[in-house]
């Protein structure tokens, strides 16, 4: 009998008799403080977020115009400004994903009533003023305190079009440095991450990986270092499975880039229906989790190809789109990708970043797709309403992994094997310290059983100072504008120390996050 099947009888066992359910599963999590090298930093950019003109990611979502009744800072709702603020941003993806590559961005620049619109005609034609730009994004950067990180149009732009953009963005002087000014900027940006082209195999050109390389290698030339700016140059990488591509960019053209990107989506196929982002039952909830965990082959064999070409891993795998991907909300609009976003996407979200927290000597940034309004966003926006998402307050309780020495750990848990035979431990961790404090974070995939935790401290002196928990009376459960808090995060204190042995309950479907000071 497969164990989800045990663990069904437990259950029903439990309702039946009336009794109070046991926690079915008993799991070890050990701390293995004896293997933390000080070298290993989780970096803060895995906390990375996309933002693409798509559907109303910007405009509604970030930015409303400077003459909105929304309220607003020189046009970008207060609101969203002061979630993304605590969020700790550390870096922002723009202007897309597949826009990227029909954006030109001397439409975006001067005085608004005289930039052109344009068709959008990757999402759903929809018609977009230019009224957010280079200006209004390196802006947005500086006031949440993130760094941009710049997608540049090979597809069907230009190398002097994407070289004269590094140049109006980053030069101290010159023609390009002398628009900016015009346009009111005095002091160059400064680019760090720029992206040469986007998923170059399909809506980024239909490239063969032979092509694309050879177009990456002019383009990035003429990417000039300008005043002390130092580039660090992303080249458009496979999606999921294509090893082919990873390999002919690392024979082809690895030194000329900095890093390679990834696309992994969470996702039932791209034919046909997606399933639904709040209806699914139990069974879809368990392979949902099993093809997000999949992740974690994908980018061993990636880093496996990386390996052969690069075994000092200075190139880096940037996984710069991931997340779920459903069904478009019915009555929403064709083409943008609006979904809600259940306590089933805040699992994803904590079991990718800690596939990624184990992967950060190859993977140095990740980028969820996307920030607000579309796939699996932080934040949802309806007129002059917000809610913060189940996978927001993911990302907000793994803010102290941010920068942090990774601990590893060894986890002894059961598992369960879901439909299409992947396998999903019942329990995943992923702990971090900074500071003369651990954070371990906690994740128990079960829906009907909670679990017993025993983190042995191996004579580490350690005290508990706060904890936090995510969790929902039902899987399916997700916040909307007239119940903007079902699922939030709460204060949790049930985990105690006896005989240097940190002990506590996982309810069903929950993440914990507790704060020790070591
Ligand atoms: O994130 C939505 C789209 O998914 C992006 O534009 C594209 O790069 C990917 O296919």
């Amino acid at each position: 009998m497969k164990l989800s099947s045990v663990k069904n009888l437990a259950f029903a066992a439990g309702l039946l008799s009336g009794m109070p359910l046991l926690a079915a599963e008993k799991a070890t999590v050990t701390p293995l403080f004896g293997n933390v090298a000080d070298s290993i930093t989780i970096p803060a950019e895995i906390y990375g977020q996309f933002a693409e003109h798509l559907g109303t990611c910007i405009y509604g979502g970030l930015w409303v115009g400077e003459n909105s009744p929304i309220p607003n800072t020189s046009g970008y709702r207060n609101d969203v400004l002061n979630a993304l603020k605590e969020l700790k941003v550390p870096v922002m993806r723009w202007p897309g994903g597949c826009f990227a590559d029909e954006y030109h961005w001397t439409d975006g620049i001067g005085p608004k009533e005289n930039r052109p619109v344009m068709v959008n005609t990757n999402w759903g034609g929809t018609v977009e003023d230019n009224s957010f730009g280079t200006h209004e994004f390196f802006n947005l950067c500086e006031l949440i305190g993130c760094e941009p990180y710049l997608s540049g149009n090979v597809g069907s732009g230009t190398v002097e079009e994407l070289a004269k953009w590094v140049e109006y963005i980053t030069a101290e002087n010159g023609p390009m440095a002398d628009q900016r000014k015009k346009n009111g900027r005095e002091k160059p940006w400064k680019l760090k991450y720029l992206g040469v082209g986007n998923e170059s195999w399909g809506c980024g050109g239909s490239f063969t990986p032979e092509a694309y390389a050879n177009e990456y290698r002019r383009y990035q030339t003429y990417c000039r270092n300008f005043n002390g700016n130092r580039l660090y140059k992303i080249a458009s990488g496979a999606s999921d499975y294509d090893y082919n591509w990873t390999d002919v960019l690392m024979k082809n053209a690895r030194r000329h880039m900095d890093g390679l990107s990834l696309h992994y989506y969470t996702v039932k196929g791209w034919n046909g229906s997606k399933g639904a982002a709040t209806k699914f039952d139990n069974d879809d909830y368990y392979w949902t989790l099993g093809k997000c965990l999949e992740i974690e082959d994908v980018i061993n064999n990636h880093d496996s190809i990386m390996n052969t070409y690069d075994p000092d891993r200075r190139v880096a795998l940037i996984v710069d789109e991931w997340g779920t991907w459903w069904d478009e909300e019915p009555g929403t609009v064709r083409g943008h990708l609006y979904q809600q976003n259940t306590m089933r996407d805040a699992m994803v979200a904590a079991l990718s970043l800690n596939v990624f927290h184990r992967h950060t000597d190859r993977v140095k940034m990740a980028n969820i797709a996307q920030i607000a309004n579309v796939l699996q966003s932080m934040i949802l926006t309806r007129d002059n309403r917000m809610v913060l998402t189940p996978t927001y307050y993911v990302f907000k309780m793994y803010i102290p992994h941010q920068n942090a020495t990774f601990v590893p750990l060894d986890i002894k848990t059961s598992t369960r094997t879901v439909r299409d035979g992947r396998t999903v431990p019942t329990i995943s961790a992923t702990a971090s310290k900074k500071d003369g404090e651990m954070n371990i974070t906690l994740t128990n995939i079960d829906l009907d059983s909670p679990a017993e935790i025993s983190i042995p401290l191996d004579g580490v002196k350690a005290s508990v100072i706060a904890g936090e928990i995510l969790t929902a009376d039902s899987i399916d459960d997700y916040n909307d504008f007239d119940s903007a808090e079902k699922v939030t995060l709460r204060p949790y204190n049930k985990a105690k120390i006896s005989k240097n042995n940190l002990q506590l309950t996982l309810p069903a479907k929950s993440i914990v996050n507790l704060r020790l000071k070591i």
